[in-house]
Formats: structure tokens, sequence, C-alpha cells
């Protein structure tokens, strides 16, 4: 016997901000939930029937959010660093070195329950689609097991064996590029949709990046770079050639980054949690939207920039300090993260689309830059299931 999943109709939506052209901001609104899927959205005075009926009284009803960059597999902490950060210490890429070796050291066990809590912290917040990264291993093994890890919570899992040279081969980086595009991949592409590398002064120059990108496309892998995060650089230019879904940063744009951005389709992911936590000026999202780019919001949660499992702050930040407008803010946080993964099934409301829903317990999705730091998250939905 096929099991019948209840349908479940949503009532009384304020707003249902669905991020399309074609059913923009609907008032007084209802959705009709059909198994894991949107059966149908329209006025709530023609709602369709169904076996249970939920009330969201007045609120605003949005997509779940979609974080498409985020570092979750690593053990320890550097809240030091934070600590020495605040009182004027800059940021270096080394310290991933630091959460290498805690990583290494931690069991599977340990490593899948820091997953699982920080998942649930961002399903609590309204994420309903996460990437996961690996590279806090970098070695064949401890890379395959946080990719291994990352697969039980995710299907947008991406290898980072490129986050920095390992700490072995630190007299010997040619070599470890070999690596990270031989054994390291063949061991990791089996548990990865992506594969990503940290661009920049004192991780992988465009060379090394084309390499293991090259590599990784080779292992039928997507492409993402880590692009101008800390100064000026190669990386945008090389996501742009390599035809890469992403490029992650876009701190330091020349205007020929951002045309070559434009011109290439490949979405800007702007994380300016890590800009918040490093005390780095934030990544101007006014001129990439004004060229035609297509702009992406994510957490970047890891314990080196960016210890955050939060979409809402990231949205405060981008409308307080990124020239976003709230709508726009909003949508670089659903549509926006789902181009950067070139998902077409998620990030909007429409029918046919993923039930991956969230209620804000507020009238309007303004109040998510309004009310920094307020929980407003007051339901989600995810394929069609009540989480909270
Ligand atoms: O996205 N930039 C590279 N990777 C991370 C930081 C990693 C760390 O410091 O542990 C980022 O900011
Ligand atoms: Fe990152």
């Amino acid at each position: 016997m096929p099991i019948v999943v209840p349908t479940v109709v949503l009532t009384g939506i304020g707003v249902l901000a669905t991020q399309t052209a074609e059913y923009g901001d609907l008032s007084d609104a209802a959705v009709l939930i059909e198994d894991d899927h949107i059966g149908w959205i329209g006025p709530a005075g023609s709602a369709p029937s169904a076996d249970e009926q939920v009330d969201i009284g007045g609120r605003c009803v949005l997509p779940g959010f979609v974080d498409s960059h985020a570092h979750l597999v690593f053990a320890g902490d550097r809240s030091a660093e934070f600590a020495a950060r605040v009182s004027g210490t800059p940021y270096s890429a080394g310290g991933i070195r630091t959460t290498v070796e805690a990583t290494r050291a931690a069991g599977d066990e340990l490593l899948t329950a820091r997953v699982a809590a920080l998942t649930s912290e961002m399903r609590a917040g309204g994420i309903t689609t996460y990437e996961i990264k690996s590279g806090y291993g970098l070695t064949v093994h401890d890379e395959a097991r946080s990719l291994r890890v990352a697969t039980q919570f995710s299907t947008e899992t991406t290898f980072l064996g490129a986050h920095v040279v390992a700490p072995e081969f630190a007299n010997a980086p040619a070599d470890y590029v070999d690596l990270v595009c031989g054994e390291m991949l063949t061991a990791c592409a089996p548990y990865a949709r992506w594969i990503d590398v940290f661009c920049e002064q004192g991780a992988f120059d465009a060379d090394a990046g084309r390499a293991i990108l090259l590599a990784g496309a080779r292992a039928g892998l997507g492409g993402r770079v880590h692009a101008n995060q800390l100064g000026p650089g190669p990386g945008v230019q090389l996501a742009c050639e390599m035809g890469a879904a992403s490029a992650d940063h876009c701190t330091h744009l020349s205007a020929a980054d951002i045309d070559a951005l434009a011109g290439a389709g490949t979405v800007a992911t702007l994380l300016p949690g890590a800009e918040f936590g490093t005390r780095a000026d934030y990544p101007d999202a006014r001129r990439l939207l004004d060229a035609g780019v297509t702009v992406a919001l994510a957490t970047d949660c890891n314990p080196g920039t960016s210890y955050t499992t939060s979409m809402a702050f990231c949205i405060a930040l981008a409308v307080r300090e990124m020239g976003m407008t709230p709508a726009e803010a909003v949508r670089a946080a659903t549509v926006g993260g789902a181009a950067a993964l070139q998902r077409k099934d998620i990030g909007y409301i429409a029918p046919g689309i993923r039930a991956d829903l969230i209620v804000l317990d507020a009238p309007r999705p303004i109040h998510l830059a309004y009310r920094p730091g307020v929980p407003l998250i007051s339901a989600v939905w995810k394929d069609g299931r009540r989480l909270r």
C-alpha cells in the first residue's frame, strides 16, 4: 500500500513573498502543501481544502533560506583568535591550520555531532538547504571522512582539499596540488557534488586553482572559488574563465572582475559574516547588482572568520552595510543561493517547487533587517514536513 501523506493548507498568510516575477508578494494568501512539494498558491479566499489547515495568523511566509557556502565539518575552538582580532590583530589564512590540527585529532562521531548541532541551528533559523565543505582535513583520509560525514546532512557537498597547503607540504606546495588533483580527489569525488579552491595570497594561485578546478571537472564536480576575499587577485577571473557556479566573497573587486561576473553568469556569493568576524570592509553589493550580476548571500559558517549559522544576521548586515535593499537581500538569501547551487527546485514559492517554507513572526520580510538579532523564524517546513 502506498503511504498517503496528508495535504496541508496554510491560510491567513499576511504576505507570501514568493520571490518570483509571476506571483510577486501576494497578500492574504494561502499555500497548499502536497507531500514534498507546493501544490497550489493563491488568494486565501480560493484556497482548496486539505486534510490539515494551519492558520498563519497574518504573518509573512518566505521560501526557506538557501545557504550555499558553509564549512561545517571541523573540531576545536578559535575564540582566542577572534579575541585577538577584536583588539587589532589582522586575520590571516594561516589560522586554518589550527582547525586542521583539531579536526584530524577528532573522531567521526565528534565531527558528526558538530555538524548535527550546526545544521540544527541553521534549520531553526530558517535555512532549509545548506552546502557543506570539507577543507579542515587536508589528508586523503581526513578529507574523505569529512565529506562522508557531510553527506549524512546534505547532498550539496563540496571538496575543499585546496583550502590551504597542508602543513606537511609547506616546502613542496606543488606536490600538495598534485595530491589534491590526484589521490585526494579520487577518494573524495564519490562524496562530493562540487570542488572549491581558496584562490588567495597565502593559499593557492590562479595556476594551481585552474589545475584543481579542471581535475574536479574531469571527475564530474562543479566548480566554486573562494575569490578576492582578503585582497584583489585572480580568483574571480579564474571562476569566470572556468565556468564556476559561484565566486565567493568578492570583497575586493575591480571593474573588470564585475564585467567578468556579469558576462559569465557566475554568481557572486557575498559572505558578510566573514567581514563582520574579521573586521574587514564589506563587499559592495550595489555595484554587482547594478551591473546585472546574480548575487547570493550565505553564512560562510566556519570557526575562523564567520562562526554564525544565522542567515537573518547576514541579511541585516547586507542591508546595513552593503547597499542592498531588504528585498534584494532576501532574494539573495533564497533564489540567489539556489542559483549559486544551480538548483531550480528551491529558493522560491510556486506550484511544483519543493515545499521548503518559513514563517516569520512579523508582517513583512523587511523585519529580518529591521529587527536584527531577534529570532523571528516561528515555523519551518522542509520537503513538506514541518520541522518546528
Ligand atoms: O571562507 N577563506 C577561506 N576559508 C574560510 C575561513 C577559514 C578559516 O579561517 O578557518 C572563509 O572565510
Ligand atoms: Fe568560506
